[in-house]
């Protein structure tokens, strides 16, 4: 439904649902153009970035608006890896947890723990919301790739400094340095997922920060909103369909039980592209890539095929409902050795960049959030004491 037959006059206020079209703040930071397919962080277009940026120079981007000098890149590099480590404290938290807890919650567990662990959480001023959202850039990878082994009944492993940001994340949660193609591709998906817009994660990040609570419990909110299967869940879900459907041949018999159902089919749709989502151009790309070389060619053929089927046979093209950034994804962390249940705490790893950066721009000029709801209750009931209630 368009926002202009979704919304709603109230008085002085209109109520769109879902806040559809609503503009909830200025920002300089990047610009999703759902009708062109275009993603643009800070005035460049992600393809560009894509190709030949990395995920620390496109953070750096996105918090302090320009591409950095070599010295900059340097500087935030070493802030970065000097803050890799978390409490000990943190990771027997994470021990603690029931191994078979979703890696998301635990995710949500470990940043709100990272939190009772920082000295300076409660403080409240932009220096310190600065110098702790740089912290948690790093300390999300650390705290993702730590349960990854835990849940496995593995050791953590420490953080090792001679690797960049994604090789050291990938080394954590996998115990293999990865090979250079790997680590390619894992980089490239970190930058597609770093940001987007006011997407529901993002917002949640925001309206709980304007409240000026401490960055932890910010993030922790954020956290939450992304792992829904509306939002940042569709990456394992997607995965799981592949996987049920198991072979080509199924695609359209799965595909019609689903449609009958009116079941949504995860990793298609999306609030503000209605053509294709220039991510999932990218990562269909690496996913048939890394799936070839990983020897699971067939996933990638079946989720093309599902595309196929649903765009054309199924027209779903003409209703721009396309594959989203979720779409993809999922066959390549599997092909990079990633249980899907990690799927989505990766794409955490990779947005926390864009919450940092969105929440570090709206600070300085922070205004509560707080709107208003429609209230269609009633208004001039009498109270009944409870004997005579019915
Ligand atoms: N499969 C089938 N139909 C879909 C669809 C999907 N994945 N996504 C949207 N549609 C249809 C809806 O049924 C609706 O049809 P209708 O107008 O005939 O009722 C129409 O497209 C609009 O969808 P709606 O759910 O109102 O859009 P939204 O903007 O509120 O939601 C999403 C956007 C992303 C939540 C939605 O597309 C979705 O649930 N997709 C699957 C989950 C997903 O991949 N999420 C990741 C997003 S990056």
């Amino acid at each position: 439904m368009s926002v202009s037959t979704q919304a709603q006059k109230f008085g002085e206020a209109e109520y769109a649902k879902g806040l559809e079209g609503v503009i909830a703040t200025e920002s300089k930071i990047g610009y999703v153009d759902g009708q062109a397919g275009r993603l643009v962080y800070r005035g460049l277009d992600i393809q560009d970035l894509a190709e030949h940026s990395h995920y620390e120079e496109v953070a750096y981007l996105l918090l302090y608006g320009k591409l950095p000098t070599k010295a900059e890149l340097d500087g935030f590099d070493k802030e970065l890896k000097a803050h890799r480590a978390v409490p000990k404290e943190v990771i027997d938290v994470l021990k603690q947890l029931p191994k078979d807890t979703h890696p998301m919650s635990a995710l949500r567990t470990g940043v709100s723990a990272l939190g009772c662990f920082d000295a300076d959480a409660e403080k409240t001023d932009v220096p310190t919301y600065n110098k702790i959202g740089v912290k948690l850039i790093a300390q999300i990878a650390t705290i993702c790739g730590a349960f990854a082994r835990i849940r496995k009944g593995l050791a953590p492993l420490d953080p090792d400094p001679n690797l960049g940001h994604t090789a050291n994340f990938l080394y954590m949660a996998t115990g293999q340095k990865p090979e250079p193609l790997a680590e390619k591709v894992m980089d490239c998906s970190m930058i597609l997922h770093a940001d987007h817009g006011m997407n529901a994660s993002t917002f949640t990040s925001m309206v709980v920060i304007s409240s000026l609570t401490d960055f932890y419990s910010s993030i922790t909110a954020a956290i939450g909103s992304l792992k829904g299967p509306l939002h940042g869940g569709a990456n394992e879900h997607v995965m799981r369909m592949i996987l049920e459907i198991g072979s080509e041949d199924k695609v359209a018999a799965y595909l019609d039980d689903k449609i009958a159902n009116k079941v949504k089919v995860m990793g298609f749709g999306h609030r503000v592209y209605k053509v294709y989502d220039p991510r999932a151009t990218v990562l269909k790309k690496y996913s048939q890539e890394v799936t070839e070389l990983r020897g699971q060619g067939n996933y990638y053929k079946i989720a093309k095929k599902v595309e196929d089927y649903l765009l054309e046979d199924k027209g779903y093209a003409a209703k721009g409902i396309y594959p989203n950034v979720d779409f993809y994804s999922g066959t390549v962390y599997y092909a990079l050795g990633y249980d899907y249940e990690l799927f989505t705490p990766i794409f955490a790893v990779s947005r926390i960049a864009g919450w940092v950066a969105r929440c570090l721009e709206y600070l300085p000029e922070n205004r509560i959030f707080r709107p208003r709801a429609v209230y269609k209750g009633d208004r001039d009931l009498h109270y009944v004491p409870m004997a005579d209630r019915k």
